[in-house]
């Protein structure tokens, strides 16, 4: 039963209408890190980074699953090993299409956490600045994301997954955030078969054995298929 491994970024959520960081015009341009994806930056000014995650929560839940998102629910069912989808993904776009087990490294924006207790609960649809904690009434509700400087959730279990990977294929992502972009490292290791699908080649490519290249609501269904039919 070969287990397979598949790492997604903002590139499989494009074409659902959600823009990428990296790319001309992306999130990146729009928006200093330092400002929006950083423990000081909300710190600073916690008002701009509601306000930041606010929209884009609100943009998420309104984004349907493209094709993409929907062949990895296919293949999750109909593949005789285990699929793991580990996202850095902050919309719900895996889960709206149906898979199941969806590891969150990078959080989520449906998630709201108490910095002063841990408590997590179910983010309103627009989080305000002092929102008070359920639990221990703090004024101090963030987002549920992981922002740059922090430890991305779930690693261990993340690392066992690639330690026992057959194939591990990253899809839509530009390889520029560890430790996300040194997976394909741990999987080589473990033996895995490496597959990128992108746009255009990351910063990664050359440590994959495999890069296909085009939309991702065309090449997923597509590899799904191959897979599928190979295995
Ligand atoms: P990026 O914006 O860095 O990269 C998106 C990648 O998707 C690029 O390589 C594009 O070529 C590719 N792409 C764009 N449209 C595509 C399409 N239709 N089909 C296939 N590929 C497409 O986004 P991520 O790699 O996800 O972290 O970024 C990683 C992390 O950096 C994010 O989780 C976020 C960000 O800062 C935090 O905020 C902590």
């Amino acid at each position: 039963m070969e287990k397979i491994v598949i790492l997604t970024g903002a590139g499989i959520s494009a074409e659902s209408g959600l823009g990428t960081f990296r790319d001309e015009g992306g999130l990146w341009a729009q928006h200093r890190i330092e400002d929006v994806a950083t423990p000081d930056g909300f710190a600073r000014n916690p008002a701009v980074v509601q306000k930041f995650y606010n929209a884009r929560r609100v943009q998420a839940a309104q984004a349907q699953p493209n094709p993409a998102h929907t062949a990895l629910t296919h293949l999750q069912r109909n593949w005789p090993g285990e699929v793991i989808i580990v996202t850095q993904n902050v919309d719900g776009l895996h889960e709206a299409a149906g898979s199941e087990n969806v590891i969150h490294m990078h959080g989520t924006l449906a998630g709201a956490l108490c910095t002063t207790c841990d408590h997590r609960w179910v983010a309103p649809p627009e989080m305000s600045v002092g929102e008070p904690c359920p639990a221990c009434g703090g004024p101090t509700a963030r987002p549920d994301v992981v922002w740059f400087g922090e430890m991305p959730y779930f690693m261990d279990l993340i690392y066992d997954h690639l330690a026992n990977a057959a194939i591990f294929a990253s899809i839509g992502t530009s390889g520029q955030v560890y430790p996300a972009a040194a997976f394909v490292h741990e999987a080589t290791m473990s033996g895995a078969r490496t597959v990128e699908l992108n746009l255009d080649p990351s910063s990664g490519a050359s440590s994959f054995d495999q890069v296909i290249l085009g939309p991702a609501s065309e090449t997923v269904p597509r590899w799904v298929q191959k897979l599928l039919r190979e295995s």
